[in-house]
């Protein structure tokens, strides 16, 4: 039978704010599953010597701002009080990636001025992830009418999603705390972040996946880097349940987005893509919803900026559902984000395939305090969508895709202008989920019902992306046959796109 541990507190800058009742308790005061005990909300982290609530009640739209930055005791490379100025941390992240040090050359901790929670940087564990790059998608850009479209591609990462840089945040606070084991809900990603993390550190994890509902690619990293795996006969919901009875039965430590420090480390993002746009910010930044943390983690990097004078205005960030697992964007377009409803999800996104997100009022302090909209996107739109995104040489898993759809969408509803620089957020691998691109090119993906209700030129577009591999006899005019007919094929589509 495993113990419960008692935990002691390192002395550290940081305190949780709950988003509910505006309750202020330390790091360690947390429950098990990082709920408040006051009004069972969730918590944000709030670091008093560096920026202050300035509206604490109304804690849906946070407004920051900058207290003393320069007592700070970092960074540690800088030296004087000089040093630790906002302006020249700048400077300082910058340098840092030529350093050989590995908490330097990760693209979360390089940022450690505005991740002071640790209360000794020895114990962070780290995998180098973040430092994701920016493309260009011009071909996409065209096809939408926005000029300046871009990708952030977190599933650049090292276990190939953006749950990397969360896991690196707060599976160090574990660590540091002194947890044997971790465990999380996932739909995949997170789990396979976590035991990838765990296994660095030395430490246990056991992960709850929905019984054949998990991408190969994911379920296999899990085995691969020796998590205990329980896939669950039931949906992602039914395993948070599980979940949340388990931790308070056993002393594992939470690592779903519901632990606020997962979202500390996932707010640079945000800071890499102001880094990137030479600290001027997009006008719009589009992100797949699920579990409906990512959008307020980011939201929370980019008015940590603002509030630090490193940026001088927010993008509008925009949340995309899949239809067939739309809570948020029903809560949004009926009720203003006032009321929620959880519901049965179905996607083939299966990452997004999430019914009752843990955090939904966190992704209407978002939207509100940001200006964005929350659109929905077929699995027709979404397998477009990605197919596009492959052929710029790019590539993402579905759920990712969801943003370049919703892009679409909300640029048809004049809501983004052909002038706007537009980012969208991929946030996984395309290998992650290769099955899933293998139909789509076999023609295997939809049903014959979904094909039907596609609109001609999205039914053209899509019949000109997919591609099945084909099987030859072993001779050069086999080959050259097939090679003949690709480059007719081209050449007849280039003639009809020129009209
Ligand atoms: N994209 C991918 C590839 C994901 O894996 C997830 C979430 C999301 C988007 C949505 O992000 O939950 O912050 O709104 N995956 C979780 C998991 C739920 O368990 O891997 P969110």
């Amino acid at each position: 039978m495993m113990e419960k541990q008692t935990l002691s507190e390192p002395t550290t800058a940081h305190r949780l704010h709950c988003i509910g009742c505006g309750a202020e308790i330390a790091g360690a005061e947390a429950a098990e599953d990082f709920r408040c005990r006051e009004c069972g909300n969730l918590f944000e982290v709030d670091y008093p010597e560096l920026l202050v609530r300035t509206s604490s009640r109304d804690s849906n739209s946070p407004t920051l701002a900058a207290n003393n930055a320069a007592r700070m005791g970092h960074p540690a490379d800088a030296g004087s009080a000089e040093k630790n100025r906002p302006e020249l941390w700048k400077e300082v992240w910058n340098r840092r990636r030529l350093s050989r040090e590995a908490l330097d050359r990760s693209g979360v901790w390089r940022f450690r001025e505005l991740l002071p929670f640790m209360a000794d940087e020895r114990n962070v564990v780290t995998l180098e992830e973040g430092n994701t790059p920016l493309y260009h998608l011009p071909r996409c850009g065209k096809s939408v009418g926005v000029e300046q479209l871009f990708a952030k591609h977190q599933g650049m990462n090292p276990t190939g999603s953006f749950k990397d840089t969360g896991m690196t945040a707060a599976l160090s606070v574990a660590h540091e705390r002194g947890f044997e084991w971790v465990a999380c809900a996932s739909t995949g990603n997170t789990s396979a972040s976590m035991a990838a993390y765990a296994a660095r550190a030395g430490m246990r994890s056991l992960v709850l996946i929905p019984e054949g509902k998990v991408a190969w690619g994911k379920l296999s990293q899990s085995l691969d880097y020796g998590a205990v795996t329980c896939q669950l006969k039931t949906d992602f919901d039914g395993c948070v349940s599980v979940l949340a009875e388990l931790v308070r039965r056993a002393p594992v430590y939470l690592l779903n987005s519901v632990n606020p420090y997962r979202l500390e480390g996932q707010k640079t993002a945000a800071i890499e893509l102001a880094e990137a746009l030479d600290w001027q910010v997009p006008d719009h930044l589009i992100v797949p919803g699920g579990n409906l943390a990512n959008s307020s983690a980011l939201g929370k990097g980019f008015l940590e900026l603002q509030a630090l004078g490193l940026i001088d205005r927010l993008p509008r960030i925009s949340v995309i559902q899949a239809e067939g697992a739309n809570p948020l964007f029903l809560s949004w377009t009926q009720h203003r984000g006032k009321e929620f409803s959880p519901v049965e999800a179905h996607t083939r996104a299966s990452a997004i395939r999430i019914g009752n997100p843990a955090s939904w009022k966190k992704a209407v302090g978002i939207l509100e305090s940001t200006g964005g909209w929350c659109e929905q996107v077929s699995e027709q739109e979404i397998a477009l969508a990605k197919a596009e995104i492959g052929a710029e040489g790019i590539g993402c898993e579905p759920a990712s895709a969801v943003t370049l759809a919703g892009l679409k969408k909300l640029a048809a509803q004049g809501h983004v202008g052909k002038q706007e620089t537009v980012v969208l957020l991929l946030t996984g691998h395309t290998l992650k989920d290769p099955e899933y691109t293998i139909d789509f090119h076999q023609g295997k993906l939809l049903t014959a019902q979904e094909t039907a209700a596609m609109d001609p030129d999205q039914r053209k577009q899509m019949e000109a992306l997919a591609s099945a591999p084909q099987v030859l006899e072993p001779t050069a005019e086999a080959v050259m046959r097939v090679l003949d007919a690709a480059v007719q094929d081209r050449s007849e589509q280039d003639r009809a796109r020129r009209g």
